[in-house]
């Protein structure tokens, strides 16, 4: 449910304020239906109705304690700061969190009509051009050729997004050091309290990390294709993982782990498939203090590619090498827990993942995303649901639609190339999934 009342921002520049009456109404039926099976479910709407509604038209009606929703945020501001600073709090209210999502998630299991979409992360490929001609993606060559978000645009979703009260924005592309309006769009962002990262091949970061870093950005997440000569092969670029290197220690010289995280994606491919490539990576992330992200080559997203031949695809007989592959992931994990972004449970699926691709059954919860493209395609995720256009209708007409919550049912469902996208939240959701690869990661470690 968006909020009742939100403004529009026309062609002329004026703001106007639209109001989406009954909402209430619709709360109420939804109840009579039946929607309202899991108490998760009902404490999940609950928040949100509060979070987004304006409360200045019930001011004249009850005594909303200073009549605002900005005192309750404060409060839940304050005991998130808690719950971080007091690292003993940390852990059981994961655990809270994580348990109340897998109740939820069997409960839609049963009852699909529970599902619904709740934006939590927007990604935006605000350029589809890039410096680099990578084998595994169609970027700068022949996907969206010369598309690029204007800065009007970026700034409207932003605006629609820290109203639906999103906690992430994703600004990527193609590669997004390359709009000129970059600095703008997270300057925006900051003003707007909208957290936003940037998904980068890193070349540019070391020059433009100065005014990047000023303009509010704290995170970059940077694709690693290898190193040294198998990077330059794969980037079909020479030269280009010395530079690659420079860049990031530039960024990191300049700005210390505390102001600037940084997050080395690594490619996993069956041509990274292999103890070397995993030492690589994680030498340059102890010397970067960065973090370490591994994304499973894909088989089903628009923009990438499985190399000529499939080569960078896996085959049934790579399923050893992949299993090896991922208990030294889980022995790295082990010895280093804060290396990598995601849990041990998440880690141990990575082979099934990998080799069984679209026949994994594990619901998928990007009812949680919102995808936009560089020409303003809206989709619920990365590869399909579409939504509509920015170029036609604003996101704030597209979120918590009808058409947007049937998505994310259908999402559940599976009704999709079941790609492994957000492969690790979805572990942690359900239940079955989580008990199997806990074992799993439990035994392989061993
Ligand atoms: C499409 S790239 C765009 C941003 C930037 N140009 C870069 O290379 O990081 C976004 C992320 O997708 C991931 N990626 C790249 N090629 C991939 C592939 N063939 N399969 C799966 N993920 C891939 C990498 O983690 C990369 O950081
Ligand atoms: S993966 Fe990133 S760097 Fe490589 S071609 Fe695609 S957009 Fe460019
Ligand atoms: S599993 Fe399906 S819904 Fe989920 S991200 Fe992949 S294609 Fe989209």
């Amino acid at each position: 449910m968006r909020s009742p009342v939100h403004d529009i921002a026309t062609a002329d520049g004026a703001v106007h304020r639209r109001r989406q009456p009954f909402r209430w109404v619709q709360f109420a039926y939804a109840l009579l239906q039946g929607r309202y099976a899991s108490l998760s479910t009902v404490i999940d709407d609950v928040l949100f109705f509060f979070k987004t509604t304006s409360w200045d038209r019930f001011r004249p009606l009850i005594c909303f304690p200073s009549c605002s929703w900005g005192v309750v945020l404060r409060v839940a501001n304050i005991a998130r700061h808690v719950v971080r600073r007091v690292p003993g709090l940390l852990s059981p209210a994961r655990a809270i969190r994580d348990a109340t999502e897998r109740a939820r998630t069997s409960a839609s299991l049963t009852w699909p009509q529970l599902v619904r979409a709740r934006t939590e992360k927007i990604t935006i490929a605000i350029t589809a051009h890039c410096n680099l001609r990578c084998t595994g993606c169609r970027y700068g060559r022949d996907f969206m050729p010369g598309a690029i978000l204007p800065l009007d645009t970026v700034r409207d979703v932003i605006d629609d997004a820290a109203a639906a009260g999103v906690s992430a924005v994703r600004l990527y592309g193609g590669e997004p050091l390359l709009h000129p309006d970059l600095e703008q769009m997270l300057d925006h962002a900051r003003t707007r309290g909208v957290p936003a990262y940037v998904t980068t091949n890193g070349l540019l970061l070391g020059q433009q990390v100065e005014r990047l870093h000023a303009a509010g950005l704290r995170k970059v997440t940077v694709g690693y294709y290898g190193d040294e000569q198998t990077y330059d092969t794969y980037v079909q670029r020479p030269g280009r993982y010395v530079r690659f290197v420079q860049s990031l220690w530039a960024a990191r010289r300049r700005f210390g782990p505390d102001q600037l995280q940084i997050q080395l994606n690594f490619l996993f491919s069956r041509v990274s498939c292999n103890a070397g490539a995993l030492d690589a990576v994680l030498a340059l992330a102890r010397e970067l203090d960065a973090r370490i992200q591994v994304d499973i080559v894909h088989y089903s997203l628009p923009y990438f590619h499985e190399g000529p031949d499939r080569v960078l695809q896996f085959r049934p007989e790579d399923a050893s090498a992949v299993r090896r592959f991922a208990a030294r992931l889980l022995r790295a994990q082990m010895r280093e827990p804060d290396r990598f972004t995601e849990s041990a449970a998440s880690l141990a699926a990575i082979p099934d993942w990998a080799i069984n691709g679209p026949a994994m059954q594990v619901p998928c919860d990007a009812g949680k995303l919102i995808w936009i493209g560089a020409d303003g395609s809206v989709k619920l995720c990365y590869v399909t649901f579409p939504l509509g256009n920015l170029h036609e209708k604003r996101l704030s007409e597209i979120l918590y639609s009808q058409s947007h919550h049937a998505a994310a049912r259908s999402a559940f469902q599976l009704n999709c190339p079941r790609c492994h996208c957000e492969r690790g939240s979805r572990i942690e959701k359900h239940g079955p999934s989580h008990a199997i690869y806990r074992k799993r990661a439990a035994e392989t470690s061993l």
